[in-house]
């Protein structure tokens, strides 16, 4: 049985790593965590930025990548706790956008400012317990390449945004975007599609 194999296994080693990791009541990495560990983990490309300012809560039981000359801004978050991040190449993230996976972004994707990507939720449903207390549920988010995604929106656990899709600004993605759309609004519908044919963005 292999280290990792054993700690999964026993509840007491589990919450003992996690306490070793991060303080009771924090969500981000202990002082040791950021300083000697997160440096070393993940994977970034060639000629990357991450600015200083951004906020690294990665930890190595998920995956962190962000491709060659990919940008995370300012002030952002990225956090892997429960999902991986992989950021493609060429991707920007705007300054205060805040990325929680299971989240996977393709290739020369623009991410504006404000912009918050969850692919955790809270678990609520038991009324006894605290949402704050229950499970936390993850849906996986996949971005397309090109996509272009607007200031201030939210894209919530679990949806597909297909490849050269813009989110307007200030919109609330719940829902599957097929490729070549514009949308907006909250919850975000269809503003706009490609037509192919007579290559025109079509007003729905
Ligand atoms: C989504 C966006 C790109 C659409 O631009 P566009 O193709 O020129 O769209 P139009 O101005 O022709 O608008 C088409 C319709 O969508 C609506 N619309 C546009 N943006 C919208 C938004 N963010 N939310 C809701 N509806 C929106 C318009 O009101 C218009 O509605 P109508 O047909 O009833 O008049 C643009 O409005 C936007 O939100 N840009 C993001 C800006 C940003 O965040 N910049 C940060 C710097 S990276």
């Amino acid at each position: 049985m292999t280290l990792v194999e054993k700690i999964k296994q026993s509840p007491k080693l589990k919450k003992f790593i996690l306490w070793m990791l991060i303080p009771v009541n924090d969500f981000r990495p202990r002082w040791w965590v950021r300083t000697f560990v997160v440096p070393f983990i993940g994977h970034r490309g060639k000629s990357s930025i991450i600015r200083k300012s951004c906020r690294l809560d990665i930890f190595p039981n998920h995956p962190f990548k962000l491709g060659d000359q990919s940008l995370i801004e300012s002030f952002s978050i990225i956090n892997n706790a429960v999902g991986d991040v992989i950021i493609g190449k060429q991707c920007v993230i705007g300054v205060s956008s805040v990325i929680i996976g299971p989240v996977n972004i393709g290739d020369k994707t623009i991410i504006a400012q404000h912009v918050v990507i969850s692919g955790l939720n809270h678990g609520y449903e038991n009324v006894e317990i605290a949402p704050a207390e229950q499970k936390v549920i993850t849906k996986p988010i996949n971005i397309g390449e090109n996509v272009w995604i607007g200031a201030n929106a939210v894209i919530t656990a679990g949806v597909q945004i297909g490849k050269h899709c813009i989110v307007g600004a200030n919109s609330v993605v719940t829902k599957d975007i097929p490729d070549y759309c514009v949308v907006g609004g909250n919850p975000a519908r269809i503003i706009k599609k490609y037509n192919f044919t007579t290559k025109v963005w079509e007003k729905l």
